[in-house]
This record gives C-alpha cells, sequence and structure tokens, in this order.
C-alpha cells in the first residue's frame, strides 16, 4: 500500500508539475508579483514606483538571511524573522469561561503566533519589512475574507472569539489524540506543528502552502466532504 501511495504520488508529481507538492511560490502570502496595494501607499518601494515588494523575493517579506541592522532587531523574534510585529495587547481566549481547559495558556500571543499577527491583526502595515516603515494595514488591502473575524482593525484586538492559542496541548489528556500520532492531511503530525508544545496558528494553517481547495483557508485538513471529512481538522486532534 505504501508502495502504490509512492508510486502514486511519483506519477502525480511527474504529471502535473508542481500540484503534488504545493509550496509557497504563487500562493496568497507570495508578494512578489509587487502588487500595488490598495489605497496607494507606495512610498517605502525600492525599485519600483508602482510596487511595494521591489525587490520582488518571496522569503525576505518574512525572513531574511543577515540582519542588516535596518530594523529593531526583528531577528529576536527568531526564524530570521525580517517583518514588523504587533505591539498590542491582546484579550485572550477566557479559560475562566470552561472547567475543562487543562492546557496552560500564555498570557499573550506568543513564539510564530505573533509573526502571523504581525499582519493579521491589522495594526501593523503588511509592507513593515526590512527597512521599510511601512503603514498599510491589513484591513486596508488584500481581499476582506482573508481577515481574522472581528480582529481586523487594528484595534478590536480581541482573540476571546477564536480558538485557543499560545495555549499547550495537554499531554495524556483523554479528550484528545496523541499529537504525536495524529496526523495532517500531508502525513505530518500534529506534534511537528506544535511551537514548543503549543497550539499557535501555524498548527492548522500552513503559510508556506497554497490554498489548493478554496475555502480551505490554507488548514492542514480540510473541513468539509468537499476537501477532508466533515469537520477533519478539529476532528484531528479532540476526540468528540
Ligand atoms: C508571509 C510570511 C512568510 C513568508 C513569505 C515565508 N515564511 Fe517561512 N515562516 C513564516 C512563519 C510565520 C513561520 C513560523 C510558523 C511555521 O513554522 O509555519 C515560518 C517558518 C519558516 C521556517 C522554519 C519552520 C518550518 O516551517 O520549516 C523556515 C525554514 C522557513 N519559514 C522558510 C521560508 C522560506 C525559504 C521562504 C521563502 C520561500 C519563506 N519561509 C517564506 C512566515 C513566512
Ligand atoms: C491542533 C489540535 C487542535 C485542533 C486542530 C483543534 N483544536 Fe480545539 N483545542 C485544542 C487544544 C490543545 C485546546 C485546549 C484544551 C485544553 O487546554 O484543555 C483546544 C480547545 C478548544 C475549545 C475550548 C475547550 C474549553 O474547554 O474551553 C473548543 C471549544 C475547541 N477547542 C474547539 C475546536 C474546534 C471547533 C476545532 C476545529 C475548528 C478545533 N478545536 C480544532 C486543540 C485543537
Ligand atoms: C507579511 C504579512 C503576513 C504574514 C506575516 C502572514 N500573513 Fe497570512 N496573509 C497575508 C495577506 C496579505 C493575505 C491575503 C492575501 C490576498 O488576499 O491576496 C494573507 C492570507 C492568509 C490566509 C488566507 C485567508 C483566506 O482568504 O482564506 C490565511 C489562512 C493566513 N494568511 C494565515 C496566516 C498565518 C497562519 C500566518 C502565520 C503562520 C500568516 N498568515 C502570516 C499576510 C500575512
Ligand atoms: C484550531 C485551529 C486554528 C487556529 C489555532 C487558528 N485558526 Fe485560523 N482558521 C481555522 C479554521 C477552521 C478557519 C476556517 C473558518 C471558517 O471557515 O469559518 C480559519 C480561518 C482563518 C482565516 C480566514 C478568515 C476567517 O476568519 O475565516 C484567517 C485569515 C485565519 N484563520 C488566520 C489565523 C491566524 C492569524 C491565527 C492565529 C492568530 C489562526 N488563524 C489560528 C482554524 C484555526
Amino acid at each position: 500500500m505504501k508502495k502504490l501511495v509512492v508510486m502514486m504520488t511519483l506519477a502525480l508529481g511527474a504529471g502535473s508539475f508542481g500540484v503534488a507538492h504545493a509550496t509557497i511560490v504563487g500562493s496568497v502570502h507570495d508578494f512578489s508579483d509587487n502588487i500595488s496595494v490598495l489605497g496607494g501607499n507606495v512610498a517605502f518601494d525600492e525599485n519600483s514606483a508602482t510596487g511595494w515588494n521591489g525587490r520582488k523575493e518571496i522569503c525576505r517579506v518574512c525572513h531574511v538571511p543577515h540582519d542588516h541592522a535596518r530594523a529593531s532587531q526583528r531577528y529576536l523574534n527568531g526564524l530570521l524573522w525580517n517583518h514588523g510585529v504587533s505591539s498590542a495587547t491582546y484579550t485572550m481566549y477566557n479559560n475562566a469561561w470552561s472547567s475543562t481547559l487543562n492546557g496552560t495558556q500564555s498570557a499573550q500571543p506568543d513564539g510564530t503566533a505573533k509573526l502571523c499577527l504581525g499582519c493579521h491583526d491589522g495594526s501593523v502595515g503588511v509592507d513593515t519589512f526590512d527597512k521599510y516603515a511601512g503603514g498599510v494595514v491589513f484591513a486596508n488591502q488584500y481581499s476582506p475574507d482573508a481577515k481574522v473575524t472581528n480582529f481586523t482593525d487594528g484595534t478590536n484586538i480581541d482573540l476571546r472569539g477564536t480558538h485557543p492559542l499560545s495555549i499547550q496541548f495537554p499531554a495524556g489528556d483523554t479528550q484528545f489524540r496523541d499529537p504525536t500520532s495524529a496526523t495532517w492531511a500531508n502525513g505530518g503530525t500534529v506534534a511537528s506543528t506544535l511551537d514548543n508544545g503549543k497550539v499557535q496558528c501555524s498548527t492548522c494553517h500552513d503559510v508556506h502552502n497554497q490554498e489548493s481547495v478554496a475555502g480551505t483557508h490554507l488548514l492542514r485538513t480540510g473541513q468539509t466532504a468537499a476537501t477532508g471529512t466533515a469537520s477533519g481538522l478539529c476532528l484531528t486532534c479532540h476526540i468528540k
């Protein structure tokens, strides 16, 4: 069976150029098209009069191989981070609402969640990277569907309506599948997508991937019969 799957994957890969192994190239997070932002704030562009990512690189908007001391030590966020992060104070999921919440939740979003929120909370410009001051916040550009509901304008930074974040996956909790054996659609384990043992944005979403099926929001496992199984993402972790 395993051999068959490998052979099918190879056949797919050969026949359909990259479809079997979708990557960030051409995805919503590939800004190398250097498109001009809605609102037209393009003053910080290096080489082009009409876009904001004049170098037309993909990774550089988020990571840089060498820090050039152009901004305030963004690399301290780890992963050679090259994008602005938010200094906002968030209202976290309220663990007093539940008697069943066993994992320890950080007082504020931390780890890789801070990196996603550096664009998705609407308080930092998407174009705040490298030496550019930026300033065009998320809410003013791109598709409205790409905003985290009720969490979009940089002032409403309330995470109480969002799945618990920066929360330890509770060890040995019988309400959950074992993260070292539960797997996502691509075969990777849930554990491999935890960040120091915590559930973060990137546990559920793959920022380096394409939305191969419309409406799946870069989820690691589809949520509908058309994209996986009904509530397949939730049931990968929760035993319900
Ligand atoms: C829109 C921002 C963004 C872009 C663009 C981006 N990354 Fe990332 N990258 C992240 C975030 C956020 C994380 C941490 C969360 C995670 O691991 O998924 C990360 C993690 C990583 C990691 C370490 C963990 C892992 O998943 O392997 C590597 C390596 C990496 N990125 C390489 C790249 C490369 C190479 C490119 C360009 C081809 C790239 N990234 C483009 C945001 C980005
Ligand atoms: C990566 C694994 C994972 C996925 C996927 C996941 N959850 Fe969770 N969920 C958790 C963890 C861990 C907690 C915190 C549990 C704890 O601390 O006891 C949690 C907490 C919750 C809570 C709060 C429980 C309480 O006691 O207050 C709800 C409700 C919930 N999840 C629903 C969902 C839904 C609905 C989905 C699908 C959209 C989902 N979860 C997807 C891991 C996951
Ligand atoms: C550099 C800014 C930036 C960072 C950092 C970033 N994003 Fe995004 N993200 C965007 C933009 C801009 C879009 C919308 C693109 C569009 O509409 O064409 C987007 C789109 C998305 C979407 C698709 C929403 C939809 O329409 O379904 C998801 C999901 C997402 N991001 C999750 C994440 C996660 C998770 C992280 C961190 C691991 C992250 N993003 C980091 C800028 C960013
Ligand atoms: C427990 C899994 C889980 C976590 C953690 C999570 N998301 Fe999501 N996210 C989802 C699901 C499921 C959807 C699809 C919701 C729908 O269809 O209504 C979604 C949708 C989105 C969308 C599309 C717009 C929307 O609101 O429907 C964006 C953007 C997004 N998430 C970004 C993030 C960011 C940024 C974080 C961290 C701050 C995060 N997500 C954390 C599961 C998660």
